[in-house]
């Protein structure tokens, strides 16, 4: 473990939601400290982190004190400036890598760099304007999804066309950003890969859940998820292929779609993933633990899958349900946030089905 963080030394924790707050809860039962960044006061990583600082992404003199006074830095939000990122990174390294960051902030980008690993993607088309969009559908037809290029999550930023006559109110609705128009994928189910990568390189991936999702928010992950063994094989080889091509350090969400002629990848995600909170308690070491072994230069753990589990995501008013889950055999993960508005992820609750199928 040549370079390896030793207990005591502190990971530096760009972002400060509830991913963070899971991270740095397996930072600590490894004894390393985190430092949580976040312009936001009060989120819930700072909570239970040793450090946190509440400053903004341009405060140049808060960044570097952050940067001086941590040993390595991961992020658990992709739209950090790439200002902000130059100045850190001439003081400490960032894992995962930049390019990774850079690939994943932008649909395009994503696209390009899938298609050029030689994987399927939804046919896609750059739209920066209404001329461009008419050639985009006239090349890739309707239905499709016009989407923002950059900081679209939980299905914002996204318009459906499913006539030319909706061309308009959807380029409306990206307010001038720049934007990728994507051809409707016919599939039958999503499921996603977390895998993670080490510093020396090896690969490991979790099994690949199935994910359901309701108005373009996770509800729920099963595992297993309806694969054949080779789908399921190939969700896993494709993770590695994308691990590897960025000479990732970390670990990483693949969302995929199930369709007739295979594996299509939706997007890629740099960093731990909603769709990967089952690991939990559905496997020995979890995703969180498995992201900071490998930014701590450690050797990745045994992920392998001892349960059937079903995770569901409280959001807004169903955390209300809590006393009543509380009786029920369900491990609960609260994020300890104050107001449940809607559409905001408050918890999440994993349920074991059984021993691993
Ligand atoms: N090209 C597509 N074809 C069919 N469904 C899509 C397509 N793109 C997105 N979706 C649906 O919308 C959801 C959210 O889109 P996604 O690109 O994953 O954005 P987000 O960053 O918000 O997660 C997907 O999980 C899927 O259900
Ligand atoms: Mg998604």
């Amino acid at each position: 473990m040549t370079d390896a963080l030793r207990p005591g030394q502190t990971i530096g924790i760009l972002g400060g939601g509830q991913l963070g707050r899971m991270l740095a809860v397996a930072a600590s039962r490894l004894g390393l400290h985190c430092h949580v960044y976040d312009p936001a006061e009060g989120g819930p990583a700072a909570e239970v982190a040793a450090r946190a600082t509440c400053a903004a992404w341009d405060d140049e003199a808060a960044l570097r004190a952050f940067a001086e006074a941590v040993d390595v830095v991961t992020y658990e939000f992709e739209n950090v400036p790439a200002e902000s990122l130059d100045l850190i990174e001439a003081i400490v390294p960032i894992r995962p890598n930049r390019r990774a960051l850079a690939v994943s902030q932008d649909r395009l980008d994503e696209k390009d760099f899938l298609r050029d690993l030689g994987l399927a993607t939804a046919p896609y088309a750059t739209v920066d304007d209404a001329a461009s969009l008419d050639a985009a559908l006239e090349r890739i037809g309707t239905p499709a999804i016009l989407k923002t290029r950059r900081f679209g999550y939980d299905g914002k930023g996204q318009a459906r066309i499913m006539a030319a006559s909706d061309a308009a109110a959807a380029l409306a609705e990206m307010n001038g950003a720049p934007a990728i128009l994507e051809g409707f994928v016919e599939f039958s189910h999503e499921v996603s890969v977390i895998g993670a990568r080490g510093t020396g390189g090896a690969v490991a991936c979790f099994d690949p859940g199935e994910n359901r999702h309701e108005g373009g928010i996770l509800r729920e992950t099963t595992v297993p998820a309806r694969l054949s063994a080779a789908q399921r094989t190939d969700a896993v080889l494709l993770a590695a292929k994308i691990l590897t091509e960025l000479d990732y350090v970390g670990v990483l969400g693949v969302e995929l779609f199930v369709t007739a002629s295979g594996l299509v990848v939706n997007e890629i995600a740099p960093r731990v993933h909603n769709s990967g909170h089952w690991t939990q308690d559905g496997c020995l070491i979890d995703q969180f633990e498995q992201h900071i072994r490998a930014v701590a230069g450690w050797p990745l753990g045994d992920g392998a899958r001892h349960s059937d589990v079903v995770m569901e995501n409280l959001i807004g008013d169903d955390v209300d349900r809590i006393p009543e889950i509380a009786g029920t055999q369900a491990a609960i993960h609260l994020y300890g946030k104050a107001e449940a508005r809607a559409g905001r992820k408050m918890g999440h609750v994993n349920r074991l089905t059984g021993p691993a199928r």
